[in-house]
């Protein structure tokens, strides 16, 4: 009998002690010194609603990091990821380059009417109506796209299109081939339908042959090492269609051979096969770009979410009990707080601890915490975005920040256009 309650009190210890370790230790605490500034600044400075704030001195640091390795090749800008006028140039001044690489029609338009200077590479294919919007609208008169475009082409169908739309309205068209190097997302994969390419351009005049682009952020997960094999089994396929077309009697030497993104581009800082390497979202580094080859480079944006309400208990509609139950467990959900805003693609990074599961809002979003997050009416929480692309679009005017005090205002792009 002793020795079954001993079993018993023994079991009942050891549920204690499991529940103990599995209840949930407070997370939160105040703003750190970096967002207590920032928080500060927002609220002597900012315009009271969701805003996106970029680090001047973190995207100067990532700016230099990222393109160390670069060398003779040119660096190319990927504008979908810093979708700003002034957020380019500052880039493309800092790292004296013209080269842009663009995704989207008004973005183009863009470039055409504000950056005449702009050397502009395709990164994806444009429907044929795309490029007659673009030849339809405005752009700056020293911008010349017969020279300053190279229009990526994916397959020989959609190269009869623009040798069509090139005889019609007499314009030159400078192409660039989508190579397929392992992603499988379209391009050119086959030597023998290269050949009839090459030919198609090299018997028209209103055509002529700029270059190649590929892409492999599948590569995302390899080490800083241009011998990987991986690696060397994307540049293998460069290194195939330019010998194919360099027997075809294409000078390759005077082409764009364009590649890399933010994930890869330090890999090949060695590499003698590309001459021009993209990136942008590794300037501001939002969350999907904690990757191997990205550790040197600081989260740099951030979405800031003024407080609108709080109330120092959790309260869920018609569920008391289970409220304070929950609190009762989880620390964390004693405090409820209401944005301004929410349901972007971001994550919550400060305060410590907040939680926004609760439900999802794109108007007000409730955030729980801890009673250890004390932050009140007009305080500001931050969020940090997945990525920059779109989500950048989302807020006006970037608040370009350095140090503790506002930097810059810079205006986005628009989506139509
Ligand atoms: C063709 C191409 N090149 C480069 C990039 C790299 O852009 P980022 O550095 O912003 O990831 C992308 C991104 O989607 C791409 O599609």
């Amino acid at each position: 009998m002793k020795r079954r309650n001993l079993l018993v009190g023994g079991v009942a210890g050891l549920g204690v002690a499991g529940v103990a370790l599995w209840k949930p230790r407070d997370q939160g605490g105040p703003h750190d010194a970096y967002f207590a500034r920032l928080n500060a600044l927002l609220k002597a400075h900012g315009h009271g609603r969701p805003t996106m704030v970029i680090d001047l001195e973190r995207l100067n640091h990532n700016i230099d990091t990222l393109t160390a390795g670069i060398g003779s090749k040119t660096y190319r800008v990927v504008v979908k990821s810093l979708p700003s006028l002034p957020l380019l140039q500052h880039v493309m001044q800092r790292t004296n380059t013209r080269a842009l690489m663009v995704f989207h029609q008004p973005f183009l338009n863009a470039v055409a009417s504000r950056i005449p200077d702009a050397d502009v590479l395709l990164g994806k294919p444009m429907p044929i109506a795309a490029v007659r919007t673009f030849y339809r609208r405005e752009h700056h008169p020293r911008f010349v796209p017969a020279e300053q475009i190279q229009w990526l082409i994916d397959t020989p169908e959609r190269l009869e299109q623009y040798l069509e739309f090139a005889r019609s309205q007499g314009v030159h068209m400078r192409i660039n081939l989508e190579l397929d190097v392992g992603l499988h997302r379209g391009g050119f994969a086959d030597h023998e339908e290269l050949d009839g390419v090459l030919h198609r351009i090299a018997e028209h005049p209103h055509l002529s042959l700029a270059g190649f682009m590929g892409y492999e952020p599948h590569l995302a997960g390899v080490t800083d090492e241009l011998s990987h094999p991986a690696v060397q089994t994307v540049l293998d396929v460069y290194r195939g269609f330019l010998a194919r077309a360099g027997a075809q009697g294409v000078a390759t030497d005077a082409l764009t051979i364009n590649g890399a993104g933010s994930h890869t581009i330090r890999l090949y800082d060695d590499d003698t096969v590309m001459n021009d390497l993209s990136a942008g979202s590794g300037l501001v580094k939002p969350s999907d770009f904690d990757t191997l080859n990205l550790s040197e480079q600081l989260p740099g944006v951030f979405i800031a979410a003024p407080i609108l309400k709080r109330y120092d208990k959790l309260m869920i509609p018609g569920q008391e009990l289970l409220a304070d139950a929950m609190t009762l467990w989880d620390p964390n959900t004693a405090r409820l707080y209401y944005l301004y805003g929410g349901y972007w693609k971001a994550g919550i990074v400060s305060p410590p601890g907040a939680q926004d599961w609760m439900y999802h809002s794109t108007n007000q979003s409730p955030v729980m915490t801890s009673t250890s997050v004390d932050l009140t009416v007009d305080d500001y929480m931050f969020l940090r975005p997945t990525q920059s692309e779109h989500v950048m679009l989302q807020f006006g005017d970037l608040f370009v920040f350095q140090g503790g005090g506002p930097a810059a205002s810079w205006p986005v792009f628009h989506q139509t256009g």
